[in-house]
């Protein structure tokens, strides 16, 4: 059985192959939500962009992304903001299927310039 580890968290479950990243959160008592959006959400169509997570590790297991998440992810207002600087790790967790190990970061910040360059160390220090 596939492990999911929610990084913020610091929880691990095993999911059957196949299992619903999103409801499987919700039966371990992860929220994939922001506060706000714990009851305004589309439920699971991938309309609404709030259940969006970052996958830290373990991509590969994952199912591609559905029409219904690429369109979100590239043409919902809010949620194309918050892809900016995650583009190869930002998924929908209502539309990821589990087929094998992986790490799932809930509740992204958004990162609006890409690579934080300015919080970086000066070179020479
Ligand atoms: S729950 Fe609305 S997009 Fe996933």
């Amino acid at each position: 059985m596939p492990k999911v580890t929610f990084v913020k968290e610091k929880k691990e479950v095993e999911v059957p192959v196949g299992a619903n990243l999103r409801l499987e959160a919700l039966k371990a008592g992860v929220s994939v939500y922001p506060p706000l959006n714990h009851y305004l959400n589309c439920m699971g169509f991938g309309l609404c962009g709030t259940c969006r997570v970052l996958v830290k590790k373990g991509m590969e297991n994952l199912n591609a992304k559905t029409l219904m998440e690429r369109v979100n992810l590239n043409a919902h207002p809010l949620t194309m903001l918050a892809v900016i600087g995650h583009e190869n790790e930002m998924r929908l967790s209502c539309q990821v299927q589990v087929n094998g190990d992986c790490s799932i970061e809930t509740k992204p910040a958004f990162n609006l310039n890409g690579e934080n360059f300015w919080q970086k160390p000066y070179p020479n220090k």
